[in-house]
């Protein structure tokens, strides 16, 4: 891989302490946000109100991931606050071109998630609409859970169609990545890799990354 992405997530982060959580990865190619309704998840966490301050106390782009329903509703406001990447769920809508489009029209790249159980080939033909896919590799909710491997398998699929040029966007998996784990991703063609408790449970969360991508990269 020639330059791994990492993004940390939040989610593992101190919540009342964001901006200097945010200071503490300084360097990360994205910082992961995740945004969870206690619908579409059984978790709480943040909504738009946190992303627009999150986006004026750091430089990092913010790679917002929609874990909601009605994502139609709710995405292109995050992309018009300025977050860079808004990322739904595919099981969250039935039409997700649409979604896509509106985000992109709000200034923002458009990223599909899919959850483990979900398969992909149904999504091949519209990912040229996108700009990220996430495959989940973990039940989206919670942060520190273990890592399903099955779930590289759409990894490699996509990154076979985005290497043979039928496809332009960056291949992120989220859950359980951590130096057990992220080796076998980067194998499996990942750009980008989401990691929270791998990176805000180290002593030194900006070495962390440095590490995690090192392993990436090897
Ligand atoms: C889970 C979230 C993840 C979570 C990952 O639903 O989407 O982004 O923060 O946490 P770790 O890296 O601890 O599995
Ligand atoms: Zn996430």
């Amino acid at each position: 891989m020639a330059h791994p992405m990492i993004a940390p997530s939040i989610l593992s982060a101190d919540f009342a302490r964001l901006a200097d959580e945010a200071a503490r990865v300084e360097g990360s190619e994205w910082l992961h946000v995740d945004v969870m309704d206690a619908h579409f998840v059984p978790n709480l966490t943040l909504g738009l109100p946190v992303v627009q301050s999150l986006l004026a106390a750091t430089d990092i782009p913010l790679d917002c991931h929609l874990m909601i329903d009605d994502p139609g509703r709710w995405a292109p406001g995050y992309a018009e606050a300025g977050a860079y990447n808004v990322t739904f769920h595919a099981e969250a809508t039935d039409d997700p071109r649409a979604v896509a489009r509106d985000i992109r029209a709000a200034g923002g790249k458009a990223g599909l998630s899919v959850k483990p159980g979900t398969p992909i080939e149904p999504y091949l033909e519209i990912l040229k609409d996108f700009d990220t896919l996430l495959v989940m590799s973990v039940e989206p909710g919670f942060g520190g859970q273990s890592f399903i491997p099955d779930v590289l398998g759409k990894a490699r699929a996509v990154r076979e169609l985005v290497d043979s040029g039928e496809l332009t966007l960056v291949v992120e998996i989220d859950g359980g990545i951590n130096a057990d784990t992220i080796e076998a991703a980067a194998e499996a063609g990942v750009d980008c890799f989401v990691a929270g408790s791998a990176v805000y449970g180290a002593q030194d969360p900006a070495l962390a990354v440095r590490a995690l991508r090192e392993q990436a990269a090897a």
